[in-house]
């Protein structure tokens, strides 16, 4: 693993290794604290979106480990604006170990990790958020024991958090259905691929527009936000079509089962894709899963930099 782009990039090896790390990283962690394996090293972090989790979460993470973190603003480089994509990562790269970017354009993504020469993470892009999914995928396998054959049902907007967990799920076995308002869905041929790789690894992946068949025996119910960073112009419009999405109650009583646990990546539009008593009630996985990013970060960080 050179970088980490998009989860398509990755094998089932290699999920399951970001995996086992994050687990033994949170256990050093909690016993004596982290060894300093990335002493010396510095990560530089791009931001053109705001961000608590994903900036704290690699901040602290690369601090446990040893090594330090610089937070870039969105206004501060103003990535392809002040200065070419390419031209940042050729600096950039001459000062720090990684480079971690959340963008609006997935192809920034790519073009820094085509020219930087360091390791390149995808903090989240409008296509994908692949640090995200594997920590989630992480908390599932603490709260279960297990990937293969658990069901996950994601409703919602088909949006760069379906993308990330339908390629993770399609690796691990799980059987992901994505419920999605007609034109809101996951890209055809990206559902095409995972749900290849999903039946390659005993799993699958089913896109729907029905919320209530998606949750059907579902072990876990995910939801987003219904409009994106940078989809704020769209919110109102959202606002009239998602609502038959929302995760409440009765959604979850469609599960049919009483363990059922529910996810979000946050933020939160509590009363929109997701009703308080949801976020807040007993099967709420929300802070523990927020909470397990900075361990997963973790992993991420020894595996491409230790
Ligand atoms: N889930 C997530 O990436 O949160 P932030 O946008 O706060 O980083
Ligand atoms: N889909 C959301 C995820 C935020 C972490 C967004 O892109 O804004």
């Amino acid at each position: 693993m050179r970088h980490l782009l998009d989860i398509s990039d990755l094998s089932p090896a290699e999920v399951w290794q970001i995996l086992h790390t994050a687990a033994a990283l949170k256990a050093e962690w909690r016993q004596a604290g982290n060894a300093p394996i990335l002493a010396g090293k510095a990560l530089g972090m791009i931001f053109q979106k705001p961000s608590l989790r994903t900036r704290v979460s690699f901040e602290m993470a690369m601090q446990h480990l040893g090594g330090h973190a610089i937070y870039l603003a969105p206004n501060e480089i103003s990535l392809g604006a002040r200065e070419s994509v390419p031209d940042v990562a050729r600096v950039l790269a001459r000062y720090v170990d990684a480079i971690m970017a959340r963008v609006f354009d997935h192809q920034h993504i790519l073009q820094l990790a085509q020219v930087a020469g360091v390791p390149v993470i995808n903090g989240l892009s409008d296509f994908s958020h692949p640090c995200q999914a594997l920590s989630d995928l992480f908390t599932i396998y603490e709260k279960h024991g297990r990937l293969a054959g658990l069901k996950l049902a994601y409703v919602g907007d088909g949006n760069n958090v379906a993308v990330s967990l339908a390629q993770a799920g399609a690796r691990t076995g799980m059987h992901i259905t994505i419920a999605a308002p007609p034109g809101f869905q996951i890209a055809a041929a990206v559902g095409q691929a995972a749900a290849a790789e999903a039946l390659r690894q005993g799993g699958s992946l089913t896109l729907t527009a029905d919320p209530f068949a998606a949750v059907a025996g579902a072990d876990i119910i995910y939801t987003d936000t219904w409009a994106s960073m940078g989809q704020e112009a769209e919110a109102g419009q959202r606002r009239l079509v998602f609502p038959p999405y929302q995760v409440n109650d009765a959604l979850l009583k469609a599960s049919g089962n009483a363990d059922v646990l529910v996810m979000h990546c946050l933020p939160a539009h509590r009363g929109e894709e997701i009703t308080d008593d949801v976020a807040d009630g007993p099967h709420s996985l929300l802070w523990d899963q927020a909470g397990n990013r900075m361990h997963c970060q973790k992993a991420i960080l020894a595996l491409l930099l230790a």
